[in-house]
């Protein structure tokens, strides 16, 4: 296919991937949201909700940023919720436990923001709006680590006496 654009296309698969892991992310607070049972499951309930809905609001954000600015018409819908899936599917099948597979992900998205943004700093292609939203995103999701650990201390998810 012609494209007259640009863009690095590590930048664009990159940060493709990270939209799929912020929509797998999403996807699985939202499955924790449901899935919530035992004596702390209203407490649950509302954690998740607050979870999945501040990932949809980044979701979008980066979504836009993508397809406006970065990959235009290269990015792949299929791609990306393909993705997402293999993420979502790797997850539940490492963390029966809801509370642990949402922990799990959150980490792993909080790693990948750290990685992403040192790599897109390190080649000098990091615009101002794109700094902004992951350097917020990192700040977010420190917060729902947080929470989520929390959680797991409460029932002592971590073991100890
Ligand atoms: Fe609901």
């Amino acid at each position: 296919m012609h494209t007259d654009r640009t863009e690095n296309p590590n930048k664009i698969s990159t940060l493709t991937d990270l939209l799929s892991l912020f929509m797998a992310v999403y996807l699985t607070h939202w499955s924790s949201h449901w899935k919530s049972s035992g004596s702390t499951s209203y407490g649950d309930h509302l954690l998740f909700e607050r979870l999945y809905e501040a990932v949809s609001g980044e979701i979008d954000v980066l979504a836009e940023k993508l397809l406006s600015g970065i990959a235009g018409p290269d990015f792949s819908h299929s791609v990306m919720v393909s993705a997402a899936s293999d993420y979502v599917t790797d997850w539940e099948f490492e963390f029966p436990d809801v509370v642990s597979r949402s922990a799990h992900a959150e980490e792993v998205l909080q790693n990948r923001l750290r990685m992403d943004f040192s790599w897109l700093e390190s080649t000098n292609d990091l615009p101002l709006g794109l700094n902004d939203f992951l350097a917020a995103a990192a700040n977010t999701h420190d917060t729902h680590c947080y929470l989520l650990n929390r959680r797991m201390l409460e029932n002592n998810y971590f073991g100890g006496p």
